[in-house]
């Protein structure tokens, strides 16, 4: 009988690491869930409240009123998740540049950290669960069965996210894409809260050769072995 196991995917922004994360899902029959999503939806609330982020009294009684909710549509390939913030639908919104240009920060705040990583283990106490973000193998399941460390070359990455965020239907120029991947990494790795960094017993993925549907497969390769011998 293989066991259910929890699989942790780590990495960088933008070479389709949530892309990978659902299919491995959907493959597994596991539930995905998108970490990052959830730091860009309180980023959305707290832009919207025009809140001061260092303001952190203000920040921990935002953190009170958010509720973070994910849908899943099943159709033809990997179910469609969209994430919600108090029963609204802000799945295209937390996507956008405005977000992007600001998560980094809000997800370096220890309050905002905590809140996120609580929920993450709530939603994850049956197992069965592939989780994709930065720190999810390091700090939020240390003793997952499975950690990957998922990386490719900045410029691909930048095309590939230009091309998810074109079928989203966002242009955005190249340019401003790979300043704000180059930046985001440089954040997210140097932050002191739980910073971007490979789990020790991670399994390291290098992505920039590799096609959609083979990075999908060593990691489903992986999984099902330590299904096996977790
Ligand atoms: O995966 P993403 O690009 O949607 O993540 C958005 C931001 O959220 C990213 O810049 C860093 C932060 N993040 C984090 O700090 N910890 C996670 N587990 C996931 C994302």
């Amino acid at each position: 009988m293989p066991k259910d196991i929890i699989i942790a995917i780590d990495g960088h922004s933008g070479f389709g690491k949530s892309s990978t994360a659902k299919s491995v899902a959907h493959a597994l029959n596991y539930t995905y869930i998108d970490s990052g999503a959830m730091y860009r939806a309180v980023t959305l609330y707290l832009i919207r409240q025009q809140l001061d982020v260092s303001d952190i009294e203000a920040v921990k009684a935002a953190l009170d009123q958010i509720t973070i909710s994910f849908t899943i549509k099943d159709g033809v390939g990997p179910p469609l998740y969209e994430t919600y913030v108090n029963g609204e639908n802000v799945e295209r919104e937390i996507r956008g540049m405005a977000i992007s240009d600001k998560v980094s920060e809000v997800s370096a705040i220890p309050q905002v950290r905590k809140a996120m990583v609580s929920q993450q283990r709530n939603m994850s106490a049956n197992k069965r669960v592939v989780m994709d973000g930065r720190d999810i193998g390091t700090n939020v399941f240390p003793n997952a069965e499975l950690k990957v460390f998922m990386t490719a070359d900045l410029h691909e990455r930048a095309y590939r996210r230009q091309k998810e965020l074109k079928e989203r239907g966002v242009s955005t120029a190249l340019s401003d894409i790979v300043e704000n991947l180059a930046e985001r990494d440089q954040f997210d790795s140097t932050r002191r809260e739980n910073p971007l960094v490979k789990a020790e017993d991670a399994v390291e993925i290098d992505t920039t050769n590799l096609k959609f549907n083979e990075q999908v497969a060593q990691v489903v390769a992986l999984a099902q072995k330590a299904m096996q011998t977790s």
